[in-house]
């Protein structure tokens, strides 16, 4: 596995990878899930990719930048293991020389859900995004459906700027309790952590509704509602149940249709989802 620090430095690897090239973006402080990526883009490209950097522009002020987990001894010996050739570690300045002007930004689907909390966010998603496609130019790009706000807009980004890569969305990994697994985990204690389980028992809530024949969102959206609030240290901050590409909210079910949750556990906000399809 090869381990490239700079932008001129993965050009200039690039040329020699053989086709087509598989990319796995992530912020690094590993876990199953992303090595899931990984592995599918191994079983899919003869050259895989993956990028480690804690992107600065998609943190909002008061967000987590600073505090974000790093380690990235334990993160290259995961990435190795699961097989990558290739992992860019920029550093923020290589990414973003000063002075930086540029942005890439995708209407409308990036004001909703995470947008609503985080105006900034997905403009510094899709910008960083843009660079790595502009830097790697791989076939294709790999993201977990545990973000699926993220999954949507870049493929929305991807399709209206007629970029050459196909976006793959790749299934959540839980834990044994459901728990989606995500780096911001580790901020849990080990009471919340045991809260945290409340998140996909409501998904499943509204599944089970959904099978039962309720077609009423508004209906599932109270049901959720309810039962995450018995959960004392559950705090909700959206429920919501939109279109699947659009993400507008629905009033009667419509297949696929997103079932997404961002909920404070004590401090750290925990996002999940499912499709009904
Ligand atoms: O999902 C992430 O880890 C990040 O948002 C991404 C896609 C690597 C961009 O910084």
């Amino acid at each position: 596995m090869q381990v490239v620090e700079t932008t001129a430095g993965m050009r200039k690897l690039r040329d020699g990878l053989a086709e087509p090239v598989g990319l796995v973006p992530t912020m690094g402080y590993l876990h199953e899930g992303h090595l899931s990526l990984v592995k599918q883009a191994r079983s899919e490209n003869p050259s895989v990719v993956a990028s480690i950097f804690v992107n600065p522009t998609q943190f909002g002020p008061k967000e987590d930048f600073e505090s974000y987990p790093r380690d990235t001894e334990r993160d290259l010996a995961m990435l190795e293991s699961a097989g990558t050739d290739v992992v860019f570690m920029p550093s923020a300045r290589d990414m973003y020389p000063e002075p930086y002007h540029t942005w890439v930004e995708v209407d409308t689907i990036t004001q909703r859900l995470e947008g609503a909390s985080r105006p900034t966010h997905f403009r510094g998603v899709t910008t960083v995004c843009t660079k790595l496609f502009n830097i790697i130019k791989p076939d294709k790009a790999y993201f977990g459906q545990k973000d699926a706000q993220q999954a949507i807009v870049i493929n929305r980004m991807v399709t209206d700027l007629n970029m050459n890569l196909k976006v793959v969305t790749c299934p959540t990994l839980r834990e044994d309790d459901g728990l989606a697994m995500s780096s911001r985990n580790t901020y849990l204690n080990p009471e919340e952590r045991k809260a945290a389980a409340i998140l996909y028992q409501s998904l499943c809530l509204a599944q089970q509704l959904w099978a039962e024949g309720e077609k009423d969102a508004e209906r599932i959206r109270q049901e959720i509602r309810t039962l995450i609030q018995k959960q004392p240290l559950a705090n909700i901050d959206y429920i919501s149940i939109a279109d699947n590409e659009t993400l507008e909210e629905l009033d009667e079910i419509r297949l696929p249709a997103l079932v997404s949750l961002a909920v404070k556990i004590g401090k750290p906000r925990l996002l999940d989802n499912i499709v009904l399809e």
